[in-house]
């Protein structure tokens, strides 16, 4: 038994790309497969507490303050960093460490693992902060919210478990915005979600589209957030400075912790008429899974009507299959249900979509096998 665990642990420590995934999925399938009663009862009732945990761990800086130690810290040095009672702290450590999150070395000593290094970043913070404090009243109103409306498919951008959660009547990218404490966490795990694997511009021919366009305003990130893809692109194609333009809500250009060198920033309510004029990519990266149909065809006409004659709009998003959808795209459609009464769409869905915008898919790339992130290019009817 020992030696066959051995193997598999070798095989999968190997395993990069998409055999990864695949060791992830077939673990997690085998750990289902495992479970008692009691485990799964178990699993459920430590799923909120591992992120109320990681919030904790986040708030007392105890995923950074180990990170940035080489050597392993003790209760008593990190009660003394935080103020937190030592008994209170060792609680805390006992169960962080038990979950993988941070790595006991010997009795009340502790150190960074791959897994508290993750979390001492600010992308994957960000993520601990919006999941706990903005999806988890939001799922928690979920179950009600959808026992109210019946069960129908009532939700939409003002009608979700977001505004219950919240008690607004806003939609939530109108209503967080308003919140800097929590829409910055948001802006913040934009930055890094979905980042694994490879960068969409590999499956999609950027060079050979962009051809011999002369004009200065090449690609427009719609809704780009802190500007994460204008960045990834230049660095891949130094040639674009200055010709990339990062359209966003002003709020979140305030929030921008870092500088955007060589990218033009243009603050930009994307339901307004679109300044740039003719550019070549309009590029909408996790944008209209934000959003009902309706909205999607609301934000899509005015990029229409900004068209030049070699303009094109680039989607970036998940195009899901009709059958066998991964846990990761499931989570994030349900989520989204719940968030913004929207949805991940299916290709059906996509053409269904962009036709009723005017548009027609020229092609669709997948670039991210196991979320289907993929790339759908579109250009007027
Ligand atoms: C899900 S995030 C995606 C961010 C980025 N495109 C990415 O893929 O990481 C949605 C983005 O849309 C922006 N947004 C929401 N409503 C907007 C509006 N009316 N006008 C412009 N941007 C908006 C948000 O601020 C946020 O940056």
């Amino acid at each position: 038994m020992d030696e066959a665990l051995d193997q598999l642990r070798d095989l999968a420590t190997q395993a990069d790309g998409v055999d990864r995934h695949k060791v992830l999925d077939a673990i997690r399938d085998l750990q289902l497969q495992l479970e008692t009663p009691h485990d799964t009862l178990s699993r459920f009732s430590g799923l909120q507490l591992e992120i109320a945990a990681a919030r904790i761990g986040v708030d007392l800086d105890i995923f950074k303050t180990l990170e940035e130690n080489a050597q392993p810290l003790s209760t008593a040095v990190l009660s003394s960093k935080t103020n937190a009672a030592p008994l209170v702290m060792s609680r805390l450590l006992r169960y962080l460490a038990s979950v993988g999150m941070i790595q006991e070395v010997s009795r009340d000593n502790f150190a960074a693992n791959a897994i508290t290094k993750t979390l001492a970043q600010p992308g994957y913070e960000g993520g601990i902060r919006h999941f706990f404090d903005n999806i988890g009243p939001v799922l928690q109103s979920f179950p009600d919210f959808l026992a109210e409306t019946k069960y129908q498919d009532v939700s939409n951008a003002t009608n979700s478990a977001f505004q219950k959660a919240f008690s607004t009547d806003l939609p939530a990218f109108v209503w967080l915005p308003t919140k800097p404490e929590r829409f910055a966490p948001l802006q913040q795990v934009m930055t890094v979600q979905g980042t694994a694997g490879v960068p969409w511009f590999s499956v999609f021919p950027f060079e050979k589209e962009l051809g011999d366009f002369a004009d200065t305003d090449v690609f427009v990130d719609v809704g780009g957030g802190f500007g994460h893809q204008c960045l990834a692109l230049l660095a891949a194609f130094p040639g674009l400075r200055g010709k990339i333009i990062l359209e966003d809500l002003p709020q979140t250009f305030e929030q921008i912790p870092f500088k955007l060198d060589g990218i033009e920033p243009k603050p930009h309510n994307f339901f307004e008429p679109q300044p740039v004029k003719g550019a070549r990519f309009y590029y909408l990266r996790n944008i209209l899974h934000d959003w009902p149909d309706d909205k999607c065809i609301a934000i899509l006409q005015p990029l229409i009507a900004a068209f030049g004659p070699a303009s094109q709009i680039i989607i970036d998003e998940m195009v899901l299959p009709d059958s066998g959808v991964s846990w990761e795209a499931t989570t994030i459609d349900l989520t989204l249900m719940a968030s913004f009464g929207s949805r991940e769409r299916t290709t059906a869905q996509w053409h269904a979509l962009l036709d009723a915008a005017g548009l027609k898919v020229l092609r669709i790339d997948t670039y991210q096998a196991r979320r289907q992130d993929s790339i759908i290019q579109a250009i007027p009817k």
